[in-house]
C-alpha cells in the first residue's frame, strides 16, 4: 500500500491532490493514505500539504529504501521482487533461504552492511559502506555457463564506472574490478544445480564505494570511490544505471544467445590479457602468459612450453609477478 501511494505522489508531482482524491484513485480508505504519508514523511520523504488543496511531493528520497528498491525494479522484467535490508548477514545466503519460498521468481537483496559478507574462496568480504546486491536467477542454461554470469556482471560494473565516474576501472578475471591495482569491486556467483539443470544461480556483487577505511591486508589491496576521489558516489545512482546494463547485457544473452557483447568489454577493459601473471592455487603457482578471453568466458593462456591452455574459474587466483596483487 505504501508502494503505492507512493507511485502514485512520485508520477503526480505537476499538483496537489486531496486525501480524498487520493483514496479514490487507489482505492484505499482516506485514513490509510494519510498514515501512509505521515509514514512516508518520517522516513524522510519531504510531503508539502496545503489545506483544500491536498498533498504533493516536494522531494524523494535520495537513497535507497524498500520502496525504492521495489519502484526501481518494476521497470524490470527480469526481476520480479526485492528485498533491501540495513543490516543483514549476507545477501548471497539470504537469498538462497528465500529460493524455495520464492519459486519460479528472481529475486533481488540489497543491504547496506553484511555482517558475514562472503567473498571467493571462502574469504570474507568487508562490508560497509559498500553497495552491497545479490541477484537470484533462474536462467534455463547449461550449469557450465553460469560462470558466463560473473562476466555479464563485471561488464555491467564497468560500464557503470565509466557513465558515472573518470576512474580508469579494468577487469582482473574473472571476477575482480580494480583501479590503480586495487579491488573496488568483486563477483562472486554461486549456484544451485543438478547434473545438466541449473536451478538458479545468484550472481552477488560487492561495490566499494563509500567505504572510508579498510582492515587487515585489504588495506594495501582494496579501495573505493571514495578513497579514489575523497567524495561520496550516491549507492542509488550507482544501482539505476548499473541496472540498465545489466538488463541490456543480460537481454543479449538470454533472449538473442548472444554473450559477445559482455565478453567484448571483459576483453577491452581486462588487466591480464597480454600479460604475464602468476596461476595460484592451494597447492602450487606457475607463470603463464594470458592471450584471450574465450567464447565460455574461460581464460586462453600459454603455458612455459608456449602450449595453448585453458584455465576455468574453479580455485584459481590470479596475482601479477613479483608478489603483486596485480
Ligand atoms: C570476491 O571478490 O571474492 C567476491 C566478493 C563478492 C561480494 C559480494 S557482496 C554481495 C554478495 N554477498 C556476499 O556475501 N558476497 C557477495
Amino acid at each position: 500500500m505504501k508502494k503505492k501511494v507512493l507511485r502514485f505522489l512520485k508520477d503526480n508531482t505537476d499538483r496537489y491532490y486531496s486525501g480524498t482524491k487520493i483514496s479514490e484513485k487507489l482505492g484505499v480508505s482516506r485514513t490509510a493514505v494519510w498514515k501512509i504519508i505521515n509514514k512516508l514523511r518520517k522516513s524522510g520523504y519531504k510531503i508539502d500539504s496545503v489545506s483544500s488543496k491536498g498533498y504533493k511531493l516536494v522531494s524523494g528520497y535520495k537513497d535507497l529504501n524498500e520502496e525504492e528498491l521495489s519502484l526501481i525494479i518494476e521497470k524490470y522484467d527480469f526481476l520480479d521482487k526485492s528485498f533491501y535490508y540495513k543490516s543483514i548477514d549476507s545477501t548471497n545466503d539470504f537469498l538462497k533461504r528465500k529460493s524455495d519460498e520464492f519459486q519460479n521468481k528472481n529475486l533481488l537483496c540489497i543491504s547496506d552492511i553484511q555482517k558475514k559478507g562472503k567473498g571467493r574462496l571462502g574469504r570474507n568480504w568487508q562490508s560497509e559502506n559498500g553497495l552491497y546486491m545479490s541477484y537470484l536467477l533462474r536462467p534455463v542454461i547449461n550449469p557450465l555457463d553460469a560462470t558466463l554470469f560473473t562476466q555479464i556482471g563485471a561488464a555491467a560494473v564497468v560500464k557503470t564506472f565509466n557513465k558515472l565516474t573518470d576512474l580508469e576501472v579494468k577487469i582482473k578475471w574473472p571476477n575482480d574490478i580494480v583501479v590503480n591495482h586495487k579491488k573496488i569491486c568483486g563477483i562472486l556467483t554461486e549456484m544451485d544445480a543438478e547434473l545438466n539443470q541449473l536451478n538458479y544461480l545468484i550472481l552477488g556483487i560487492g561495490i566499494n564505494l563509500n567505504n572510508k577505511k579498510f582492515s587487515g591486508e585489504l588495506k594495501e589491496k582494496a579501495t573505493s570511490y571514495y578513497l579514489e576521489k575523497g567524495k561520496n558516489l550516491n549507492k542509488k545512482t550507482f544501482l539505476e544505471t548499473f541496472l540498465k546494463y545489466l538488463n541490456n547485457l543480460l537481454k543479449d544473452y538470454l533472449e538473442n544467445g548472444n554473450i559477445n557483447a559482455s565478453l567484448e568489454i571483459c576483453k577491452k577493459y581486462s588487466n591480464v590479457i597480454s600479460k604475464k601473471v602468476r596461476l595460484v592455487n592451494k597447492n602450487s603457482e606457475r607463470i603463464v602468459k594470458v592471450i584471450d578471453i574465450n567464447e565460455k568466458g574461460q581464460l586462453v593462456v600459454l603455458n612455459k612450453k608456449d602450449e595453448k591452455e585453458i584455465i576455468f574459474t574453479g580455485e584459481i587466483s590470479i596475482r601479477g609477478l613479483n608478489k603483486k596483487y596485480i
